[in-house]
């Protein structure tokens, strides 16, 4: 797992950016989520440009990301817009706080890709604790396809820690199945974009 401070500072020196809701979440919404209502969490918001999306959409939005700082800025942003969401500092690989079968919708973009096999499973099995059946698990990671895939030290299998101690693990499809069995997959699809950057973006219904 990432040290807390690397994304502290990384929020602090990106002040006033990434405040756009992204290009997944948009995806998500008008293929997946468009005719229906409920509970998201959103992990790793970070400054929250996608949980509020989803809030003005009608969804019931509960972002987590563990630092204080992404959240302090996505509070802001709430407080400009006088809307109000939870947006908890919290470490997702901690147990979380909710009911079981208490999210209709989890998502998370650009969060899931800082842990090893092990924390990612045991991260996972509570993801699916705190979903109803049926719900929808969506993310996106980077792939091994990806044009970073190899530099740095070798973490573990696909996961690697670049010099200046950014920690990514990258997924293949095969990872993506291993990792799902308690969810039938909707979509394991590569997205490569002209930089060479490859991401696997994935939507999971759980049984
Ligand atoms: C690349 S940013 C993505 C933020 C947001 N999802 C987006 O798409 O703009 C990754 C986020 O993951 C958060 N993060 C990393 N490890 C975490 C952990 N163990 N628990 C909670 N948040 C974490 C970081 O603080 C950061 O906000």
């Amino acid at each position: 797992m990432l040290d807390k401070q690397f994304w502290e500072t990384k929020h602090k020196e990106s002040y006033g950016r990434y405040h756009k809701v992204t290009e997944f979440a948009r995806f998500c919404y008008y293929n997946f989520m468009k005719d229906k209502k409920g509970k998201l969490l959103d992990l790793c918001c970070g400054k929250g440009a996608d949980s509020i999306f989803f809030h003005n959409k009608g969804f019931i939005v509960t972002g987590m990301d563990y630092s204080s700082e992404g959240i302090k800025q996505f509070n802001e942003t709430q407080k400009r817009y006088d809307i109000f969401l939870t947006a908890l500092v919290k470490d997702i690989t901690e147990p979380m706080q909710f009911e079981a079968d208490s999210f209709n919708f989890v998502y998370s973009r650009a969060g899931l890709y800082y842990f090893t096999d092990e924390e990612l499973k045991k991260t996972l099995s509570e993801v699916s604790r705190v979903m109803k059946s049926e719900g929808l698990l969506m993310f996106q990671v980077k792939s091994v396809n990806d044009k970073d895939y190899g530099k740095g030290k070798e973490l573990e299998k696909d996961m690697y820690e670049d010099e200046s101690g950014y920690v990514r693990h990258y997924f293949s499809k095969d990872y993506v199945e291993e990792l799902l069995k308690d969810f039938h997959i909707v979509i394991n699809e590569e997205r490569n974009i002209p930089n060479g950057s490859a991401y696997l973006e994935v939507v999971a219904e759980k049984k």
